[in-house]
């Protein structure tokens, strides 16, 4: 099956014509946002979908019927997708919401309805490593050539969404300006349970123990991969090829020592220190 190279040029990135289109961007950038609406901010391959999957659990405190039940992507839909209008329970409180639009998109209208943003960022390293797998599998994403050539791309900011760096820093350079909570994926893998003990602070949705227990079970990798709502397998095979990969695919800090020679690693820290030099983010990532 051929790839679908259909893109949409938008707020000075590309994003994949098979889930955007002019119309369904500009809607996006137009959206009114309530002071109730929980909205997921993360660039691709952050740990998107593990945070859907906590704020769903928690809103059900712990009970994993709607997770198992309803796919993630209409749980929480993303606001910039073409199918976001059939998706959103408008009548719903609090509104979860997803989106990979840089800042500049959304902030105002954010700060304007002070709507709870949470921001999930991973180490750059790891998320090159599975945006490319992912690549390799999405057929509305450009068929990779070889790790180095996307890598490349990466680190020119030339793939789809655009550049990490710029959406790392465009969005929480305005946390102050935004309701905006500010957690990594590595900060999820190393205590789950006190992420979700935070979280739940930020919104204000009380949780017992056990509670707690129940999320940290259900939002596990194990069962996360095992569950047909989030692991992408009710994509069918033209859109996802199952046969390249898994969605959930290792979910594990620091594989890209596994895929990063030495001199990759040495490119990558040389251009990550260049082009946060400006930046007063104190990101915490091993370089
Ligand atoms: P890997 O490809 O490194 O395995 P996103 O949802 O933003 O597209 O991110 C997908 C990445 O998050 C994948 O990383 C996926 O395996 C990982 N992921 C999803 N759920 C997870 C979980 N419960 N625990 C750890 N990693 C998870």
């Amino acid at each position: 099956m051929d790839r679908m190279e259909v893109t949409e040029n938008f707020a000075g990135i590309t994003l994949p014509g098979h889930l955007h289109t002019q119309e369904s961007l500009h809607a996006a950038a137009t959206f009114q946002f309530r002071d109730t609406d929980v909205v997921i901010v993360t660039y691709p391959k952050s740990g998107t979908t593990w945070m859907q999957e906590i704020l769903t659990l928690m809103y059900s405190k712990g009970d994993g019927h709607l997770a198992k039940t309803v796919p993630n992507w209409a749980r929480a839909p993303w606001l910039e997708h073409v199918y976001f209008k059939d998706m959103l329970q408008a009548d719903r409180e609090p509104r979860l919401l997803t989106t990979h639009l840089p800042c500049h998109v959304l902030a105002p209208a954010l700060k304007k309805a002070k709507a709870k943003v949470i921001y999930v960022a991973r180490n750059p390293k790891d998320i090159v490593v599975s945006f490319y797998h992912f690549h390799k599998m999405a057929k509305f994403l450009p068929e990779p050539s070889s790790f180095e050539d996307f890598l490349m791309q990466f680190l020119d900011g030339t793939v789809q969404y655009g550049s990490w760096f710029d959406h790392v820093e465009g969005w929480l350079s305005q946390r102050r300006e935004l309701d905006l909570f500010y957690i990594t994926y590595e900060d999820l893998h190393r205590d789950l349970g006190h992420a979700i003990e935070e979280l739940a602070a930020f919104l204000g949705c009380a949780l017992r123990p056990e509670e707690v227990s129940a999320i940290q079970q259900h939002s596990s990798f194990p069962a996360m991969q095992e569950n047909t709502m989030v692991n992408y397998t009710l994509v069918s095979c033209d859109i996802l090829d199952h046969s390249k990969g898994q969605f959930m695919r290792k979910g594990i800090v620091g594989d890209w020592r596994d895929h990063f020679t030495p001199l990759q690693d040495a490119l990558f820290n040389r251009v990550y220190k260049e082009k946060m030099r400006h930046s007063s983010l104190r990101l915490h990532w091993p370089l």
